[in-house]
């Protein structure tokens, strides 16, 4: 698989880290033995640092797999908040219980079971900050309902959003079958980049992080 950054630059700052508590270490490393998606470390990073400076006391993700990042983000919200986390894969909800309940934060993490599609709209609160993480080619879609669940002065964070680099290239480039996914992921990126509400800015670290802060 294609990196958009350089391995030498990620081996140093992977390096350099402070080590994770024992439970998160754990959790990464089951999770990439069974080959499950689960951030890297450059976005576990930005997640500690954007939670750390803005404290928030409600967070919804969208894609929990094994609860990794639900877990690392319950450090650091405010005292009394809480994290949303939806999943719709069974083995991975099985999985992401064992994790929230082997950590301790089963009064901090509420798992929502099912398709973001049909949860989301069902949602009646609003958040201080929304970890997008699911099916790449449904975030466009996403879109309208994380805006209406962000309050005003929230930020929106996108994972994967640049999809080993191929989103930077012309349709014509990728395999025939991935056209669809390069299609919605550059309408999206336009979207954000373009709607008036959010000021938003991507970030070519990881596999593509979008930051976009609700402005209205
Ligand atoms: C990249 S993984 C999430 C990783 C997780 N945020 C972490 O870093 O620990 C994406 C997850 O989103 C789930 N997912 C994808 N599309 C979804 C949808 N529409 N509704 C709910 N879950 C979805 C997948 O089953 C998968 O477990």
């Amino acid at each position: 698989m294609s990196e958009i950054t350089y391995k030498y630059i990620r081996d140093y700052l992977m390096a350099i880290e402070p080590d994770d508590d024992i439970i998160i270490r754990t959790i990464r490393k089951d999770a990439l033995n069974n080959n499950v998606p689960i951030i890297k470390s450059e976005v576990k990073n930005l997640l500690k640092w954007i939670l750390a400076t803005k404290k928030p006391s409600k967070v919804l993700e969208i894609g929990t797999a094994v609860a990794y990042s639900s877990i690392i983000m319950s450090d650091f919200i405010d005292t009394d908040g809480c994290i949303t986390t939806i999943e719709r894969s069974e083995d991975m909800i099985k999985k992401a219980k064992e994790n929230i309940k082997k950590a301790g934060k089963e009064n901090v993490i509420t798992l929502l079971e099912g398709d973001a599609s049909d949860i989301l709209s069902s949602i009646d609160d609003t958040f201080d900050v929304i970890f997008m993480d699911a099916a790449k080619g449904q975030y466009l879609t996403f879109l309208p309902e994380c805006l209406r669940l962000l309050k005003k002065g929230g930020i929106l964070i996108c994972d994967n959003v640049l999809q080993n680099g191929t989103v930077a290239k012309s349709r014509f480039s990728v395999p025939r079958r991935q056209r669809t996914i390069h299609n919605r992921m550059r309408e999206f990126l336009w979207e954000l980049n373009h709607n008036k509400n959010f000021q938003t800015s991507i970030l070519p670290i990881a596999d593509g992080v979008t930051l976009s802060y609700k402005k209205y």
